[in-house]
């Protein structure tokens, strides 16, 4: 089945991101020189977002930012991308979220987020929003708003037979209420080892933590585990099959984002109607393409991109 528009509704973050790029990340008590410096729109939720809108997906995001100039650019940045920013709340007395990166020359990154408003989003703001939550194909989640707002976005979404992604990023331990909802869940591997509480070193751990993983997410007849694995690609686990479906092989500038487009463009092909196993090869050349783009928001990438790639295998 092929959906003409694809309905996905982001409950999510919105941060501005301020990048240092330099040669590396620095030790304790060290100062050191770097060698670029860039400030870009991002936040989990709204690159997610943003890749979803760029896929020509119907989207809406519901978030919670500053009036405070970042919160202005943030503003701007999601009418920009077509995003409907209907539910997105504006609060007086705590500044927008930030993220403070640093990219080395390989292209990894290591991120602080300060979510000042982005904690303030409330069920409140859940329920003015839930129209759009129930109408949506896929309703898709992170971890950098409160997990009660999310918990409550889930369960209005389960209620109308959406399907509910959960990208449980940053890390953090998390409630079996709100797994109960999720019907995909896109850990990496360091949020797989501390949800499921072990290691993963290889595909065989990959594999028995993904289980691990799934026997929690007990409300949902169809669930999937996707678990990305950078370089290693990524590892699919439902009911009934387990794949490991390759990395394509491109040459890294900046890793940051290419989670979130991956999530966006597995929440849009599953909006879509397509299958799980191809809606995941679809998403992993879209976390391929992000990393060979400069920023997060900047480096979700086009359908014709990502086709690109797919038909070139690099
Ligand atoms: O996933 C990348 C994002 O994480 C950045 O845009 C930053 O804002 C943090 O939320």
């Amino acid at each position: 089945m092929n959906r003409a528009t694809p309905k996905v509704t982001v409950v999510g973050s919105l941060n501005v991101d301020l990048v240092c790029h330099a040669i590396r990340k620095p030790d304790k008590g060290e100062t050191i020189i770097g060698d670029a410096f860039d400030i870009f729109t991002g936040g989990k939720g709204f690159n997610q977002a943003t890749a979803a809108a760029r896929l020509n997906a119907e989207v809406a995001l519901v978030g919670s930012i500053g009036s405070d100039p970042f919160g202005d650019l943030l503003r701007t940045a999601v009418k920009n991308e077509n995003i409907n920013s209907r539910f997105i709340t504006r609060r007086t007395d705590i500044g927008t979220g930030i993220a403070t990166i640093v990219v080395e020359p390989d292209g990894d990154n290591s991120i602080i987020v300060v979510p000042r408003a982005n904690m303030a989003l409330t069920t409140a703001d859940i329920d003015a929003a839930a129209d759009c939550i129930a109408n949506a194909d896929v309703l898709l989640l992170q971890l950098e708003t409160p997990i009660a707002a999310s918990e409550h976005a889930a369960a209005i979404a389960k209620q109308h037979g959406a399907t509910v992604v959960l990208n449980p990023a940053p890390a953090q331990p998390l409630p079996d209420s709100l797994l109960g909802y999720v019907d995909i869940l896109t850990p990496n591997q360091s949020e797989t080892e501390l949800l499921a509480g072990r290691t993963v070193n290889n595909q065989d751990e990959a594999g028995r933590a993904a289980e691990t993983l799934r026997e929690r997410m007990v409300g949902s007849e169809n669930s999937a585990v996707v678990l990305t694995l950078g370089e290693q690609g990524t590892l699919m686990l439902t009911e009934t099959t387990s794949e490991l479906i390759p990395a394509l092989p491109v040459q890294p500038v900046d890793t940051t984002g290419a989670g979130d487009a991956f999530c966006g463009a597995l929440a849009t092909a599953l909006a879509s109607g397509e299958h799980l196993r191809s809606a995941v090869g679809f998403a992993n050349a879209a976390g391929a393409a992000a990393v060979t783009v400069i920023g997060a928001t900047p480096s979700m990438p086009t359908r014709a991109k990502i086709e690109r790639l797919l038909k070139s295998g690099k």
